[in-house]
């Protein structure tokens, strides 16, 4: 049994790893280099304001503690041209430009540039970003103008912040110095633009650096993230696999079995001993199973011996009760020859009757015998069509002296038309005549009425003959009803209880029926219905003596 792959813990846990694995290198790809460049130029914005804060500090610091205090003392003046002149200091701007020019070997520019510029600075002219920065400045002196761009091949970042007029000797010195192009200054106006440019390739490069570094990284993380979950997968599905292959072993029959991580520590190890238990379990219902079925086949066994001998039983007793009539004959009509031969002058022909007499009922009694084997015993009978009123004929005739005996007056009412029935003489013979002998017995004791034996046969629609044996006697007590079909149950003190029961199986082995009801004043009636003899009837016959068999 295999699992489709993409349905497999291998797929399910490898490939979302991988996945995202692959999303992290692509995000960390685009968004470091760029995180880390910005980061580079915020950080140089930064710094370069610092550095105009200091700048505009120290100008400041300069202008009121040195430049205000100088001037005021009037020995020396401030110029921008102080280099050749011993009673000149340079003015703040002146300084700023000095100090700028010494920084510019740090790849730091500083400028300070105005739109109102003094004589020796008029011809320069302000670029695009100084134009932009001063328009800015001079609406928000507070904040800070900046923008990073690509000067002679270099990343720089260009800071620039407002010079505003911050003290009052500013203000004066510039509205009275001759040089000065403008001199209506105000505290707090915008006097000039202090820029600072600074280089940060140094920075863009590490940045660069940084980032291939943790892209690098994150790829090897990645593989060995990957890596791990493969194993890892595999030291699961692998055992797993063979843990179902051994489960396949066991469902195919074999017990004995090793499970596959039996010596694990892990989950897969106790899944292994799950196993091993379970089929242990297994193996031991198993083998109670084939112990019970091997208990239950003995106690068949047992059955069948115990209904093989209540069938010997059955048939030990059928054959003293069929045969117990004849030899009684037998033995009558031995005594009477006897007394007809002992007379002073022998009576042969009485003698004789009584010898055929003798004859006639030992025939009669082996007949009885092969006939009650053969319900029996397999294949020992005989079946042919039988015309049923010439044997009820037959019977009647036998029964003859016991129903003279007992008085009883016999009607039949046979219908001539009646189909052949396909069966045994024999057992035909023995069923009329343990019923007709039943009904004499029911009758035996009875006086007040008249003693009739009533034997009616017809067409059973709709291809069957029924025979109705019916008696004025007793009645069958309601109590044993149920019973009198069973093997030795009689109410007789010289019965067997095996007439009925005889009957009965002869009746079904002719696939026929047999029943028991009260008649309609009197006594009882017992009925018989067998199916006519048909083309094909030869078939029927070799069921009829596998019933036989069975019982
Ligand atoms: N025609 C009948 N009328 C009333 N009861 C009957 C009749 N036929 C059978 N029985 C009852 O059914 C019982 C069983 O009958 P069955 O023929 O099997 O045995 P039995 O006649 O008692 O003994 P035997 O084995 O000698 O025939 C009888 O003892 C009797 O009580
Ligand atoms: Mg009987």
């Amino acid at each position: 049994m295999n699992v489709h792959v993409r349905h497999s813990l291998a797929w399910r846990v490898i490939v979302p790893i991988a996945l995202t694995v692959i999303a992290t290198i692509l995000a960390v790809g685009l968004l470091v280099p760029r995180t880390i460049a910005g980061n580079a130029t915020d950080q140089a914005v930064l710094v370069s304001r610092d550095v105009a804060t200091q700048f505009t500090t120290i100008r400041q610091y300069y202008t009121e503690n040195v430049v205000d205090k100088v001037i005021t003392g009037g020995t020396f003046k401030a110029s921008s041209d102080y280099k050749g002149d011993a009673k000149a200091i340079p003015l703040p701007v002146t300084m700023i430009h000095d100090l700028s020019a010494l920084l510019a070997k740090q790849d730091v520019v500083i400028s300070l540039y105005s739109k109102f510029p003094f004589p020796n600075r008029e011809d320069r002219v302000l670029d695009a970003f100084q134009q932009e920065a001063w328009d800015f400045l001079i609406k928000n002196p507070q904040e800070t103008y900046s923008r990073s761009e690509v000067r002679n091949g270099r990343h720089v970042v260009r800071v620039a912040v407002a010079d505003t007029m911050a003290v009052q000797a500013c203000v004066d010195c510039h509205n009275t110095t001759a040089e000065s192009p403008k001199k209506d200054w105000a505290l707090g106006d915008l006097r000039g633009v202090l820029e600072i440019v600074s280089v940060i390739d140094p920075q863009l490069v590490h940045g660069a650096t940084l980032s291939r570094s943790i892209i690098i990284g994150t790829i090897l993380i990645g593989l060995v993230l990957t890596g791990i979950a493969v194993v890892a997968t595999a030291s699961v599905t692998r055992p797993i696999k063979d843990l179902i292959n051994a489960m396949q072993e066991v469902a195919g029959g074999n017990f004995e079995i090793v499970f596959p991580g039996l010596g694990r520590r892990d989950e897969i190890g106790q899944l292994a001993v799950a196993f091993s238990h379970m089929v242990s379990e297994l193996a031991a219902a198993r083998e109670r199973e084939i112990l019970d079925q091997a208990r239950t086949a003995g106690m068949q066994a047992e059955l069948a011996r115990v209904a093989r001998l209540t069938t010997m039983g059955q048939m030990a007793a059928s054959i003293a009760h069929e045969i117990g009539q004849p030899l009684s004959a037998i033995v009558t009509n031995s005594n009477a020859g006897l007394r007809w031969l002992a007379r002073t002058t022998p009576d042969l022909d009485k003698a004789q009757a009584c010898l055929q007499r003798i004859a006639r009922d030992g025939h009669r009694a082996g007949d009885v015998i092969g006939s009650i084997r053969a319900i029996f015993r397999k294949g020992e009978h005989e079946k042919v069509p039988l015309n049923v009123n010439e044997l009820i004929w037959e019977v009647l005739r036998l029964v003859q002296a016991e129903l003279h005996d007992a008085r009883v007056s016999v009607r039949t009412e046979l219908f001539d038309e009646l189909p052949d029935v396909l069966a045994n003489r024999v057992q035909l013979q023995l069923v009329f005549r343990n019923l007709f002998m039943n009904a004499i017995d029911a009758m035996s004791t009875m006086t007040d009425r008249e003693r009739v034996l009533h034997v009616r046969s017809e067409i059973f629609e709709p291809s069957g003959v029924l025979v109705a044996v019916t008696d004025s006697g007793t009645g069958i007590d309601p109590k044993s009803k149920d019973r009198i079909f069973d093997a030795f149950f009689t109410t007789k003190s010289h019965g067997m209880g095996m007439g009925l029961s005889i009957c009965r199986s002869i009746v079904e082995a002719h696939d026929g029926h047999l029943s028991a009801s009260p008649a309609h004043l009197h006594g009882s009636v017992f009925e018989i219905v067998f199916p006519a003899a048909k083309l094909g009837d030869d078939e029927r016959e070799i069921q009829g003596m596998g019933k036989q068999d069975q019982g």
